[in-house]
């Protein structure tokens, strides 16, 4: 088993996700070779749960590191799962050029980049032609 995979599996056991019962963990690699993950956190609210690809994502950024190259997305289905349109909108702003990994306990993988999951997206060089 890759090695993100069993990372990204082991930090899906912190998941706090006592509503939904979905516990996921997220593995990024930055081009330097420093990984950072990150599980799903819910809230009582439901509306304010986060993501375990946005919390890898985040860790990685509280770390120093700008730019993500890979992210592996454990889920324990029996199908791998495509990240939702939140997280898709954030790995476009800190790993545009990533390759997205989803991993299950099933034999399947799906593999994906970031640009295909998110074409035409919105992000930071939309901005530069207002001078901010
Ligand atoms: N979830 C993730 O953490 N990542 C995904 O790719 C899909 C959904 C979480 C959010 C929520 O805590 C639970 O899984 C059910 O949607």
């Amino acid at each position: 088993m890759d090695a993100h995979f069993q990372a990204a599996k082991n930090v899906s056991q912190n998941a706090h996700c006592p509503y939904s019962h979905f516990a996921v963990g997220a593995v990024v690699q930055c081009k330097s070779g420093r990984c950072f993950a990150g599980c799903n956190v819910e809230n009582a609210s439901y509306g304010l749960t986060c993501c375990a690809e946005r919390n890898a994502i985040f860790q990685m950024i509280a770390s120093g590191e700008k730019e993500f190259v890979r992210i592996v997305i454990y889920t324990p289905t029996a199908e791998p799962t495509s990240p939702c349109g939140a997280c898709r909108q954030v790995m476009f702003e800190f790993g545009p050029n990533a390759d997205v990994i989803s991993v299950c306990d099933g034999p399947n993988t799906l593999q994906t980049t970031v640009r295909e999951l998110l074409p035409h997206g919105f992000g930071p060089s939309n901005l530069t032609s207002t001078g901010h």
